[in-house]
């Protein structure tokens, strides 16, 4: 493999190094082109961009893999659930017995939220939405606990064990509570002896004179779509948090961004325009073929479907499909919504603009239907992805943070505006 690469340029030859990652994946180091050459690159979408390294997540997408700290996603979906694989993204190994039984327990310990976030939840109008609300409450909850935001962050990861471990719980609660909030339901506080996962159910379902109590499957769907969200390397809401803690500032406020990074239906609001598409479907009376005629021809677009990355299959969307009908099945339910996504799976699939384009399920496609089975609303289903997501968003907020020689991040632009001009005045204009 070569070492450097050779860039001819208004006649000069500039030698730039190779850099290859640990699964041998290949990069031009580009950071000291601008420098020499006063030229930049253009990436616009960051699609040839390597934006830093990371030793989280490995993804390919030509072939579906996805490891998450070297642990194949199948294996961890079959084998761990949601908080023990938070531990591995975030800490970069398994929990021994001693320290996951410590972790879950100040998950538990630490679910409760002080009473000045009931506050805050509780001023919210009714109906807003659910990603509005956990965006602006967990910046908040910052506020509750300063000695663990300083926004320095030698000082700031001194605390990381705990401060990580605190936000994994308490976006649970936040979550669950502004539903019941938002609902003018009592609320129903997390309890000690129950999993995350049960606590997660317990908070949204049950009543102070009732408690819920979800079936084994339930929980297991819950862990699984929680789980394969975890990570995802280099999306828009992972960068965006590498972004905001690239200034230096706080896990609160760097994973706030985040959260209104995923919320775009580009991203993680894709959940949600799933359904949104499929019920839409149903109430057209279409099979899905209409639909699928409109997203050819540019009319629409196959929500739940392509990837940036995956140009092969998403290993998520294969753990996620099966899982679909083995939870409708236990649940005892049938839904007229699975039936039109296996169509417009069946038809996209055979269908040469898809295949071209190398368009397939992805995570989201069935994620909706499970998280609708269970009963979680429609308009939460982004946040139920943001829950999944923060051991991700924590991992990567610690990378940057815990990086000595980490530099801001500042890409630069091709300005196309206006050349100089003179200002106009207002009676001239
Ligand atoms: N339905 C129909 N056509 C599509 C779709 C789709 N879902 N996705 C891409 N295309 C077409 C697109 O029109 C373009 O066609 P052409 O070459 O003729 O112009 C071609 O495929 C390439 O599309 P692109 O927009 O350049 O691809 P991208 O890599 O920029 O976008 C994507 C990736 C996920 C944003 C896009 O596929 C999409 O909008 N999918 C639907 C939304 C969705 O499900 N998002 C969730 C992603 S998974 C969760 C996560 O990890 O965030």
């Amino acid at each position: 493999m070569p070492t450097e690469a050779t860039l001819t340029l208004e006649n000069q030859e500039i030698k730039l190094p190779i850099i290859v990652g640990s699964e041998g994946e290949k990069a031009i180091d580009c950071r000291n082109l601008r420098a020499q050459t006063g030229y930049i690159t253009f990436d616009e979408g960051y699609g040839n961009t390597g934006s830093c390294e990371s030793e989280v997540t490995f993804i390919d997408g030509e072939v579906g893999i996805l490891r998450y700290r070297g642990y194949p996603i199948e294996q961890l979906a079959e084998k761990s659930d949601f908080v023990e694989s938070s531990y591995l993204v975030i800490h970069g190994e398994l929990p021994t017995v001693e320290q996951r039984k410590r972790y879950s327990s100040f998950l538990r310990e630490n679910a409760e939220l002080h009473r000045g976030i009931y506050n805050l939840l509780e001023e919210f109008p009714p109906d807003s939405h659910p990603m509005a609300v956990l965006s602006a409450a967990m910046n908040a909850l910052g506020c509750y606990y300063p000695h663990l935001a300083t926004n320095n962050h030698e000082r700031d990861l001194q605390n990381f064990v705990e401060t990580s471990a605190l936000i994994v719980s308490k976006v649970r609660t936040l979550t669950a509570m502004s539903y019941r909030l938002s609902r003018g339901l009592a609320l129903v506080h997390p309890k000690r002896d129950i999993t995350y996962c049960e606590n997660f159910l317990h908070m949204m379902f049950s009543e102070p004179y009732h408690d819920f109590l979800p079936s084994p499957e339930v929980v297991r769907a819950l862990n699984l779509i929680l789980l394969l969200h975890a990570d995802h390397e280099q999306n828009c809401s992972t960068s965006t948090v590498r972004m905001v803690a690239s200034s230096g500032a706080n896990l609160f406020a760097s994973v706030s961004a985040g959260i209104s990074a995923l919320w775009g239906p580009l991203h993680g609001g894709a959940n949600m325009a799933v359904i949104e598409m499929l019920q839409q479907i149903h109430a057209d009376g279409d099979d899905g073929s209409r639909f699928v005629a409109a997203a050819k021809n540019g009319k629409a677009r196959l929500m739940g479907f392509g990837h940036r990355v995956y140009k092969n299959y998403d290993p998520r969307a294969k753990i996620i499909g099966r899982a679909c009908d083995e939870v409708l099945a236990k649940l005892g339910r049938k839904d007229p919504l699975l039936d039109i996504a296996r169509h417009l799976e069946q038809v996209a699939l055979q269908d040469s603009y898809f295949i071209d384009r190398k368009l397939y399920p992805n995570v989201d496609f069935y994620s909706g239907i499970i998280m609708r089975a269970i009963g979680i609303p429609l308009n939460m289903f982004t946040v139920m992805f943001a829950i999944g997501r923060m051991p991700g968003w924590i991992a990567n907020w610690k990378e940057v943070a815990a990086t000595s020689k980490s530099r801001i991040y500042r890409p630069r632009q091709i300005y196309t505006g206006h050349v100089k001009r003179d200002y106009v005045a207002v009676e001239l204009r």
